[in-house]
């Protein structure tokens, strides 16, 4: 009796692993992929980001030239926090006589939409 519960429980959790696992995964990604896309859009708005008005950024058109372009960011910035304190504008990361805007300690952006961008960047 015992061994046949014993038997139920790891079949029911080898089968909680099979289902849950690859759905917990993509239920990330999904996530992942809805702040990629929101993060884009805020990223190109004209009134929000408008990242374009001085990067080249791909999927961008007519992007300015006044700062470097935004590719290989996940080389460029192996640890993610740091990429989120540039574009928040930490006065430790500013370049002196720079352009960037400090996104987040001018509240141009919210905290979230700056997590969002953020997403956005790293992907590219
Ligand atoms: C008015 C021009 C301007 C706008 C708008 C602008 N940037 Fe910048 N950005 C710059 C300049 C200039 C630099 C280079 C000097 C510096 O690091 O501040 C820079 C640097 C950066 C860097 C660091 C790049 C590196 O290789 O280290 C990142 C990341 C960045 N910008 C992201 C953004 C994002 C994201 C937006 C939009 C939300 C944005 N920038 C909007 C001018 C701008």
């Amino acid at each position: 009796m015992k061994n046949k519960m014993i038997h139920a429980l790891a079949a029911t959790a080898v089968a909680a692993t099979m289902l849950g696992a690859p759905m917990a995964s993509q239920a990330a990604s999904a996530d992942e992929a809805k702040m990629i896309a929101e993060g884009k859009k805020i990223a190109f708005s004209r009134s929000k980001g408008n990242c374009l008005a001085c990067h080249m950024i791909k999927g961008g058109s007519l992007p300015g030239n006044i700062g470097p372009a935004l590719i290989a960011m996940k080389l460029r910035y192996p640890d993610k926090q740091k990429l989120r304190d540039k574009i928040w504008g930490k006065p430790e990361l500013e370049v002196k006589y720079s352009m960037m805007p400090p996104f987040g300690r001018h509240a141009i952006l919210s905290e979230d939409q700056i997590d969002k961008v953020v997403e956005f960047i790293y992907s590219l």
